[in-house]
């Protein structure tokens, strides 16, 4: 193999990402270990894990991480295989996650990689999935900023993704009721049978009416994966001194016009502590909260769910579009390369 595929940004989109618009499939030759300076390895990807807060890297607005240049390298988390290393951190054949973005092989600074150590019983997409950021997204923003007690209320949206089912099975853990809302029947059958009280379908006609139902105790955490119209919900039936943890909008990531919470006044009448957070603030607590949810897998008192697209590198870009129309149930990733059934 004298090339490797890498997929960079064409073009910044103004509402939905076009796949072959958006994003440019390229050619490049294959990095020679005899080029790497200090502390470089030569990374070979097998799995680029999906996130919706791709979607906000493609605008050049401020945010927690600077926008995407055209020309680069799309960013995104991976894990993958050490093939050469002048590292003494790393050598061949160690497992590793980093930012490495979309591509098949990158050329890796040491310090921008994490080892990556499985427990028994976990196999490497584990390592950008039930082991990776986004259940870590779940267990610092509800135990931390939600501050869950024993008979708490949970409600979470987005519930049947890769955060929000997290948030839900965590929630049950910590001995709190918990309500899910997802897009799909089969999703809110999973999120009963994970044993959420209620889970409620928001694209049925009649889900507002279900949602008032089954809030009928009022909130004491609301989770928000998605914001607009489901938030203004949950904020008409938050408890007084209950707690909104904010960590995602999906429903206003591809539209130029994002709209706001008109029931906002709540935050006041109810004195909602209403805080954001970026996953990356606890990141000095990661390993911390990796031996934790690694013992519950081993328990089996949280279940591993992902959506994982074969077919390489090139499938990311309508993966990506995918997601926003909620096609996966747990963590989505793309199998950029197959290391064979393991275990
Ligand atoms: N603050 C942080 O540090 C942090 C870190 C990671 C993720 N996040 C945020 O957490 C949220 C979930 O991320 P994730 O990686 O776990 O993704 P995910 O939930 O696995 O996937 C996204 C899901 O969002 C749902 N969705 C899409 N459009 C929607 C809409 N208009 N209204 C309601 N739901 C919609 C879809 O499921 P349905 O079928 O249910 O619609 C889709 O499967 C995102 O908002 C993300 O930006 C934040």
């Amino acid at each position: 193999m004298s090339t490797y595929k890498c997929i960079t940004l064409a073009e910044r989109p103004k509402a939905d990402i076009i796949p072959d618009k958006t994003f440019k499939i390229e050619e490049r030759p294959v990095p020679k270990e005899s080029d790497l300076q200090d502390g470089e390895v030569i990374l070979e990807n097998l799995y680029l894990s999906l996130d919706p807060a791709m979607r906000g890297w493609l605008n050049d607005t401020r945010s927690y991480l600077p926008p995407v240049e055209i020309g680069a390298i799309m960013r995104g988390a991976t894990v993958g295989r050490i093939q050469a290393s002048k590292s003494s951190d790393f050598k061949p054949g160690d497992l590793a996650s980093s930012r490495a973005g979309w591509a098949e092989l990158a050329v890796v600074k040491d310090k921008e990689l994490k080892k990556v150590d499985l427990p028994t019983g976990a196999r490497p997409s584990d390592a950008i999935g039930v082991l990776g950021a986004t259940t870590l997204t779940a267990y610092f923003g509800l135990l931390e900023i939600g501050q869950p007690k024993k008979g708490d209320l949970i409600v979470v949206s987005g519930a049947a993704g890769a955060t929000g089912s997290l948030v839900a099975q965590i929630g049950l853990i910590k001995g709190c009721r918990v309500v899910a809302i997802a897009g799909a029947e089969d999703k809110c059958a999973w999120l009963k049978e994970l044993g959420c009280e209620a889970a409620l379908n928001y694209k049925d006609p009649d889900f507002a009416t279900q949602f008032k139902a089954a809030t009928k105790d009022l909130i004491d955490i609301y989770f928000d994966n998605v914001g607009g119209e489901i938030l203004d919900l949950a904020l008409s039936r938050a408890k007084p001194f209950s707690r909104f943890v904010m960590c995602g909008a999906i429903s206003n990531y591809n539209n130029p016009n994002p709209v706001g919470p008109k029931n906002i006044s709540m935050v006041i009448a109810m004195r909602i502590r209403m805080q954001g957070f970026i996953v990356f603030d606890f990141a000095d607590r990661y390993h911390e909260a990796l031996v934790e949810i690694s013992k519950w897998l081993s328990e089996g008192k949280i279940q591993r769910k992902e959506h994982i697209i074969k077919g390489g590198l090139q499938k990311a870009p309508q993966g990506l579009v995918d997601l926003y129309k909620g096609i996966n149930t747990g963590k989505l990733m793309v199998e950029i390369k197959s290391e064979g059934a393991r275990l």
